[in-house]
C-alpha cells in the first residue's frame, strides 16, 4: 500500500500565527488569556492551551479585566473590539492579515455606496466578522442558486468570497450575477493557501482507492476538503485523530491519499501517517507468514 500524503497538509499562515501569539502570550504573560472563540477548530490544542491557563471564551460578557483578550484568525466585526475594550479589556489581534484585507476592502466600498454581497456561510465567524465592516448589512449567498433569490439592488454590487470558499463554486455564482445584475465588481478574496489544498486534494482523490481527510468537525476548510475529495473518491472518511481511522482492509487498497485542514496540527498528522504505516507493515509481516506456512 502506497500513501499519498498532501503537501498543503496542516497549518496555514494564518493559523500558525494565531496559536504561536497565544502559545506566547500564554508562557510570558502575567495577565489572565482569553481567546473569543477556540483559536483554532482542534480539540487538543485548544485543550493544550487551557493547561496553560488559556481561557476560551464565546462572548465578551464573559470576560473579566484585568485581561488580554486574543482575537482568532477568523477576525471580527469592529462592534466586537470597541466592546472588549469598553470593559477595560487588552485585545491582542491575531486575526489572518488575509481576512483583514477582506474587512478594509467591505469598509471602503460600503462608505462608497456599494451593496455587499459575501460567498460564503452565514454561520461561520469569519462571515459573521466580515458583515461587521459594512454595518451587517451584506447579503450572505451560499452558492448559485441562491443569487436568483436576492432582492433588486438598485446600487453597485460588491462581491468578495469567504478565504475558504470553493472556487467552482465561486466561478458559478459570478456567471449567474452577471447575468442578473450590472456593474458588479468582484473580488475573488479565496485565500492562495486554500486554493492550493484544494487543488492538491482534488488531484489525490483522483487517483486513490481511499482518502483520509484530517480535521476538526467545525473546521469549515476541512468540511470542504471532504467534500471535495468525495466527488472523486467515495472511500473518503474525515477523521479528528488516528483514532477516529475506520477499519481498512489493506489488501483491497494499493494507494491511500492523506490531507488535513488548516487548523490541523503535524503531530496530528503524523500519527495518523504511524497508525497507516504500522497498518500496512503488519499486513506484509503476515503475508511474508502466510507464505512462509505454505511453502
Ligand atoms: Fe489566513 Fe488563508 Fe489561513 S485566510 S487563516 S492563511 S486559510
Amino acid at each position: 500500500m502506497e500513501l499519498v500524503i498532501a503537501n498543503t497538509a496542516g497549518f496555514c499562515f494564518g493559523v500558525n500565527n494565531a496559536v504561536k501569539i497565544v502559545t506566547d502570550l500564554a508562557t510570558k504573560s502575567e495577565k489572565k488569556i482569553y481567546t473569543l472563540g477556540p483559536i483554532i477548530h482542534n480539540d487538543q490544542v485548544v485543550q493544550k492551551l487551557k493547561n496553560y491557563g488559556v481561557i476560551t471564551i464565546n462572548d465578551p460578557e464573559e470576560s473579566e479585566a484585568p485581561a488580554k483578550v486574543v482575537i482568532r484568525a477568523h477576525g471580527v466585526g469592529p462592534q466586537v473590539i470597541e466592546s472588549l475594550k469598553t470593559r477595560g479589556l487588552e485585545v491582542v489581534d491575531a486575526s489572518c492579515p488575509y481576512v483583514e484585507k477582506i474587512h478594509d476592502l467591505v469598509n471602503n466600498k460600503y462608505r462608497e455606496g456599494y451593496q455587499i454581497i459575501i460567498a460564503g456561510d452565514k454561520t461561520h465567524p469569519e462571515i459573521i466578522g466580515i458583515n461587521g465592516w459594512c454595518d451587517n448589512s451584506a447579503l450572505i449567498i451560499e452558492d448559485e442558486n441562491n443569487v436568483d433569490n436576492l432582492p433588486d439592488i438598485k446600487k453597485n454590487i460588491c462581491i468578495v468570497a469567504q478565504t475558504t470558499f470553493i472556487r467552482e463554486k465561486w466561478e458559478k455564482i459570478i456567471l449567474r450575477l452577471n447575468k442578473r445584475f450590472e456593474n458588479v465588481l468582484k473580488f475573488d478574496t479565496i485565500c492562495n493557501a486554500t486554493d492550493k489544498r484544494q487543488t492538491e486534494a482534488e488531484k489525490i482523490s483522483k487517483i486513490v482507492d481511499m482518502v483520509l481527510v484530517i480535521g476538526g468537525n467545525n473546521s469549515s476548510n476541512t468540511n470542504k476538503l471532504y467534500q471535495i475529495c468525495k466527488t472523486n473518491c467515495d472511500n473518503t472518511f474525515k477523521v479528528q485523530t488516528a483514532d477516529d481511522i475506520p477499519p481498512v482492509d489493506i489488501k483491497k487498497i494499493k494507494k491511500i491519499g492523506i490531507t488535513a485542514g488548516a487548523s490541523t496540527p503535524d503531530w496530528v498528522i503524523k500519527e495518523v501517517i504511524h497508525k497507516m504505516s504500522e497498518l500496512n507493515r503488519q499486513d506484509l509481516e503476515m503475508s511474508f507468514a502466510d507464505a512462509f506456512e505454505s511453502s
